[in-house]
């Protein structure tokens, strides 16, 4: 519902407004780096692309140069927001020119990153997701808009929720896996956290879901690539998750890199009008991604900036990320009639509603530099970044070698153990060097005594603690890998440790699932960390000797092979011929059909067993429950996980679907039912002429602690006429 007193306040500022003050409200600007000469952000991207300039050269110059951020322009009133000014001072002083110094005073909203913490850094998302708990991810993204927001920003482009079911696409580490229902859950969570229910606040952080829709169907894995899919499976798997996070009340979008179905998401106009606003109701503000409208020429689908800006806009574009096509054009596009100034009006009111809904108008000056400081790495925050870690990480393999024991001799292995700055993974780019906290930082901190792995000869020890895997810079964006196999490197380690005849744990540092079967042939026991931000040394050493239990679950299934992307993923649709010993079935002759570890799975210092299930029709839905045991001598929380399957429909459909999942602790010998309620319209699907149908007839439901070990129980399920 729009709130009837800003929209006043909307219709009186475009009423004074010139031309040019709209197109420059549309335009969001980058901060060119300053040095011997200025760079732009893309100019230096080409520079380490084309070997100019190394990563780390790069990585340097942009977190220490001096930015400009062209403040010519924004008195001019030709800039309506800014990509990544960080830091309160900076902000306040840019602020000051525009609400002094523009001939409007219209404030400025300056957007930023903020995808797993700010200066605390929680788990990547990917990770996160593995914990099954919206409640942690809403504190997590609290805990990043605290300090966020003291660090003079107000949007970040979060939550991501692009379902990604294909570990070569490096962006999957951004995402909640391969479900569906997870990234909405994810999705909504986030936005919650981010802009809590009153976005005046100090601390309140506008959300932007991305990247809309289906980025994480890019063809190959590779990154930027098209997306050609049938709408059946568009409106079933890919869009729920933004339909959730944008009903959650997001109050930005924003519109993917890749083309679907051949038409750009940065001009779709059924995307960015008919979905988003006209079924969905969305009213708040629609931005590309960086340098996305230009690149519609090279999509070949504009000839030019200018049919780029004026394909974008009228789609329903509201605000460019930095590549200028709008303010270089709208004016003469307006003024040629090929955009009408209705539509221009449009997209401006969306930016000034966000602008007057977080009371920029009114308050534009929402922190110091003394709140800045106070607002980071505060105790609550590592404690929090800590809690995450331990949800996160999921034990895949355990022969009984966890948890060590206390007084255990240590022998540490893999650059990875000592090396913290990795340990934040993909897109922190406020943390500084020394913030996050390796295995070997932890163990010097509780002073637990260790030898280091070095060359020959191995030290004596009890245990070997092998960190393996991918560093940071191997995930995120524009890191798409063909080869999902652990190194040369890794597994001559494992294997060298292995053969000292002492038992060895794997700790798996990553962004994406891996094929992580030599460490399953080498180690005793696997820990999948991810890059588990700031508390990673310490959150693993909980993990490894027990005073946490592991209750993390995958989200996305593990390959045993990269062969087996894109069609690894466990809701994954039936086919005629199922993979079976015969010959002609649906298989490989040189790779399992299953992953390695399914999705669902993780372990944990406990057991559970799982009985008596049930299922029933209800007025609504299908009502289910299952009785869950600890069967261990620990307390522990099951991630308990309810799947449906439609054995006879009118679509081929999958062979399971995630319907409900809940978290159940337990203590030593405890037994609980858990109860789920799935309503009839999960049940749903598109039948070949687009309706939307609900069947009646039998439904299966599984449940139990991952895709593949479940029980069963049937429902005829027939709907009232
Ligand atoms: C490109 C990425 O695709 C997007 O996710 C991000 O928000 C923008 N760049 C801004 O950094």
């Amino acid at each position: 519902m729009k709130n009837p007193e800003i929209e006043k306040r909307i219709k009186d500022l475009l009423g004074r407004m010139t031309l040019e003050e709209k197109a420059g409200q549309l335009h969001q600007a980058g901060g060119s780096i300053v040095g011997a000469f200025d760079l732009s952000f893309e100019e230096i991207l080409t520079m380490v692309a084309d070997g100019r300039m190394t990563e780390e050269e790069a990585h340097k110059m942009i977190s220490t140069a001096k930015r400009d951020w062209h403040e010519d322009d924004l008195r001019a009133g030709r800039i309506g927001s800014y990509l990544g000014l960080v830091g309160s001072e900076e902000m306040n002083r840019m602020q000051h020119i525009a609400v002094e110094e523009t001939r409007l005073g219209i404030p400025l909203i300056n957007g930023f990153d903020v995808i797993h913490g700010f200066r605390t850094i929680a788990p990547i998302p990917l990770a996160e997701s593995c914990a099954w708990e919206p409640d942690l991810w809403q504190r997590t993204a609290r805990m990043a808009a605290e300090e966020a927001t003291a660090a003079g920003i107000q949007m970040t482009f979060s939550p991501m929720v692009d379902v990604s079911k294909d570990p070569r696409w490096g962006r999957i580490a951004e995402s909640a896996g391969e479900d569906a229902l997870l990234n909405g859950l994810y999705g909504e969570a986030k936005v919650r956290g981010y802009q809590t229910d009153d976005l005046t606040r100090h601390d309140a952080l506008a959300a932007c879901v991305k990247h809309f829709a289906a980025y994480g169907a890019a063809e190959g894995g590779r990154d930027y690539n098209r997306v050609d899919m049938s709408p059946q499976r568009f409106e079933e798997e890919y869009l729920p998750s933004y339909e959730r996070a944008v009903k959650a009340g997001a109050r930005a979008v924003m519109p993917a890199f890749n083309d679907l179905n051949g038409v750009p998401c940065s001009v779709n106009k059924k995307l960015l009008t008919d979905i988003l606003r006209g079924r969905w109701g969305f009213d708040g503000m629609t931005i590309s991604d960086a340098n996305a409208i230009a690149e519609c020429i090279n999509h070949g689908i504009a000839a030019d900036r200018r049919e780029a800006a004026c394909l974008a806009l009228n789609a329903g574009m509201d605000m460019d990320m930095t590549s200028g096509c709008f303010l270089d054009h709208v004016k003469e596009l307006v003024e040629a009639g090929e955009i009408s100034m209705e539509k221009l009006d449009e997209a401006v009111s969306d930016i000034l509603r966000l602008k007057f809904e977080l009371g920029l108008f009114d308050d534009p000056y929402r922190s110091d530099a003394e709140q800045e400081k106070a607002a980071m790495l505060t105790p609550a925050h590592l404690a929090l970044a800590r809690e995450a870690a331990q949800k996160s990480m999921v034990l895949l393999k355990n022969d009984g070698l966890l948890p060590l024991k206390e007084g255990a001799r240590i022998g540490l292995a893999g650059a990875l153990a000592s090396d913290g700055d990795e340990m934040s993974g993909t897109w922190a780019g406020a943390v500084q060097p020394g913030d996050c906290r390796s295995i070997r930082d932890g163990l010097d901190e509780e002073k637990i005594s260790y030898a280091m792995v070095t060359e020959e000869p191995l030290p004596d020890c009890d245990v070997f603690l092998c960190a393996i895997g991918e560093r940071k810079a191997e995930s995120g964006e524009a890191a798409s890998r063909a080869s999902l196999e652990l190194t040369d490197a890794d597994i001559a380690l494992l294997k060298r440790l292995k053969e000292s005849g002492k038992p060895v744990a794997a700790v798996v540092f990553a962004g994406r699932p891996l094929c992580l079967g030599p460490a399953a042939e080498y180690a005793d026991a696997i820990l999948m960390a991810w890059h588990p931000g700031t508390e990673a040394g310490p959150a693993i050493l909980d993990l490894l000797f027990g005073r946490v239990n592991p209750s993390a679950k995958l989200t996305a299934s593990f390959p045993a092979a990269t062969g087996q992307c894109p069609t690894l993923y466990y809701d994954h649709i039936r086919t005629g011929r199922p993979a079976g010993k015969f010959k002609y079935t649906s298989k490989y002759l040189d790779a399992p059909v299953e992953p390695l570890f399914p999705f669902g799975f993780g372990l944990s210092y406990t057991g559970y067993r799982y009985s008596d299930i049930t299922a029933a029709q209800t007025e609504g839905g299908i009502h289910a429950e299952i009785t869950v045991q600890n069967t261990g001598d620990r307390p522990g929380s099951e991630i308990v996980q309810c799947y449906f399957r439609d054995p006879a429909a009118r679509r081929v459909r999958p062979v399971r679907k995630l319907a409900a999942f809940e978290k159940a602790d337990l203590q030593p010998g405890e037994s609980k039912r858990i109860a789920f309620d799935i309503p009839e319209t999960a049940l749903g699907y598109y039948d070949q002429d687009m309706n939307f149908v609900i069947d009646d007839g039998l439904i299966e439901i599984h449940i139990g602690g991952n895709a593949r070990d479940t029980l069963q129980a049937d429902v005829r399920f027939i709907r009232e006429k």
